[in-house]
């Protein structure tokens, strides 16, 4: 099985951008967290960050032919995105949403996620370890059992 890790705007600054919200851990580190995870699953982990609205979308359609699902943390696109919706919606792709921080304990206009009709589920508000959770969610989801 494989996963991609796919990560939005602003994401490749972790580890210095607002760490009282984000963490002090980098992206670098999140990504490799992720990858020891799947060596443990025996499962492989890609990653991949842009802080461009139609390189994710281009990602999320590639990504069809060679991953069995996505977790995905489009940061603020999550909440402005008609077209990153249609993309998850068009690729039939398991996809998780991740964020960070829980969104939903923040300002209001952080509470919409265009991302969350078309996906799985989402997972907010547990750091990075958001990500763990959300590889292992997949993992049993595309065993077929979501119990
Ligand atoms: C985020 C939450 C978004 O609201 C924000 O725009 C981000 C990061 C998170 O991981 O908590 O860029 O997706």
């Amino acid at each position: 099985t494989s996963i991609l890790i796919l990560n939005g705007p602003n994401l490749n600054l972790l580890g210095t951008r607002q760490p009282e919200v984000y963490g002090s851990e980098t992206l670098s580190d999140v990504e490799k967290m992720c990858k020891t995870h799947g060596q443990a699953l025996d499962i492989d982990i890609s990653c991949l960050q842009s802080n461009h609205e139609g390189a994710l979308i281009d990602a999320l359609h590639a990504a069809k032919s060679k991953f069995k699902g996505v977790v995905l943390n489009a940061g603020a696109y999550t909440h402005t995105s008609v077209a990153l919706m249609d993309a998850i919606a068009s690729v039939s792709l398991p996809v998780i949403e991740v964020h960070l921080s829980n969104i939903h304990a923040r300002e209001t206009f952080r509470h919409k996620s265009f991302i969350a009709p078309v996906a799985l589920g989402q997972i907010c508000g547990f750091g990075s370890h958001g990500y763990i959770l959300a590889i292992d969610a997949l993992v049993k989801h595309l065993a077929g059992s979501t119990a």
